[in-house]
């Protein structure tokens, strides 16, 4: 039997991207004045950041996911009034409920969409996606807005040498349409629970906290072959992809994760070095940003990844806008 959807489609792809994020910069040197032990060089050296973006105490997640969405929806050119549907990913957000989608949708003016949170740590956006691109496949909704937004400095211990100086603020966003073509594709996505407390909220101290050797293992030995299935899955050869947007948890998994991959004619993006790690925010951020300052022609493959708490991990080829 085929079903009969009131909005059937071929396909799904993302039609525009945008990203936000707070004015404020702290340089390494910044964190060391105000009392961080550590030095420029060290931090350079073993996580690639030079300055990350902090939002003022009066800026909450849902008004960097604001800014973020905006640029997206602006840039779509759809519809308010089109946008059936709004998932935010976030591992940051000061309370489980009221969830952050929603407001965000109220602030955005879209009349009533469905909406819901995902946390998936800094895997939300790439999850997020794939269910956005199934929502728009099964007819339930004509246009998704997806955004990564995160608010680590909420959850900061300043003096934590090995995270005060990796995870920061911002949000990215994404708009996601019905296509002749299809333009998202196939979800690959694990985890490894056994390692969960590697990346954790400390329940004494509500502040984040990681055993970054561990973290930094699992995603140097595994996260390259799962880019490589990623691609395999969506029919695209490393080499034909233009641009690679892994989550950026720090430089040197990054350019580990590029070279098991070997897609010798894309375009990495390495914004972890001026923006820090902001988990769900930092795929679509870097990417928006990217795409801001490069020529890069519609419907050429890309690929994302998304990895970290959980620990959990997920990715798809998406095309262009
Ligand atoms: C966090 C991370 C940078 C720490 O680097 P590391 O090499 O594992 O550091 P270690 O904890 O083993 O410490 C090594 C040395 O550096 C020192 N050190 C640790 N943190 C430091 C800091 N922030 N500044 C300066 N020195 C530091 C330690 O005291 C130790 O010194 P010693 O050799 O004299 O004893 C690294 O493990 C990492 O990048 N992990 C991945 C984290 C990540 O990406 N998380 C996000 C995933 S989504």
């Amino acid at each position: 039997m085929a079903l009969n959807g009131r909005l059937k489609s071929r396909g799904s792809r993302v039609v525009a991207w945008g990203h936000y994020q707070p004015s404020t910069t702290l340089t390494n040197d910044d964190l060391i004045a105000a009392g961080f032990d550590s030095d420029d060089e060290w931090i350079r050296t073993r996580t690639g950041i030079t300055e990350r973006r902090v939002a003022r105490a009066d800026e909450s997640l849902v008004d960097m996911a604001e800014q973020a969405a905006r640029d997206a929806i602006a840039k779509s050119e759809v519809p308010l009034a089109e946008i059936d549907l709004v998932i935010l990913a976030t591992c940051t957000a000061k309370n489980p409920v009221p969830i952050a989608s929603a407001q965000l949708a109220d602030r955005l003016g879209i009349g009533s969409p469905g909406s819901y949170d995902v946390n998936a740590a800094c895997a939300g956006f790439t999850y997020a996606t794939s269910a956005a691109s199934d929502a728009i496949l099964c007819g339930q909704a004509r246009n998704v807005l997806v955004v990564g937004a995160e608010k680590f400095s909420d959850w900061m211990d300043w003096r934590d040498r090995s995270t005060a100086m990796i995870f920061a603020d911002g949000a990215g966003a994404a708009v996601l349409s019905r296509s002749e073509v299809p333009g998202v594709g196939p979800l690959v996505c694990g985890s490894d629970g056994f390692n969960a407390q590697a990346i954790r909220i400390d329940p004494e101290t509500s502040m984040i906290a990681q055993d970054g050797q561990t973290v930094y293992r699992w995603a140097t030995s595994s996260m390259g072959d799962v880019a490589l299935e990623v691609c395999r899955r969506a029919g695209v050869k490393p080499d034909e992809l233009v641009v690679f947007a892994p989550h950026q948890a720090n430089l040197r998994i990054i350019r580990s994760i590029a070279a098991r991959l070997g897609a010798a004619n894309a375009l990495v993006v390495e914004d972890i070095v001026t923006s820090g790690n902001t988990s769900a925010a930092s795929i679509p951020m870097g990417l928006s940003k990217l795409l801001a300052t490069h020529s890069i022609a519609a419907g050429l493959p890309m690929l994302l990844i998304g990895f970290g708490a959980g620990l959990t991990y997920a990715g798809q080829v998406v095309l262009s806008p």
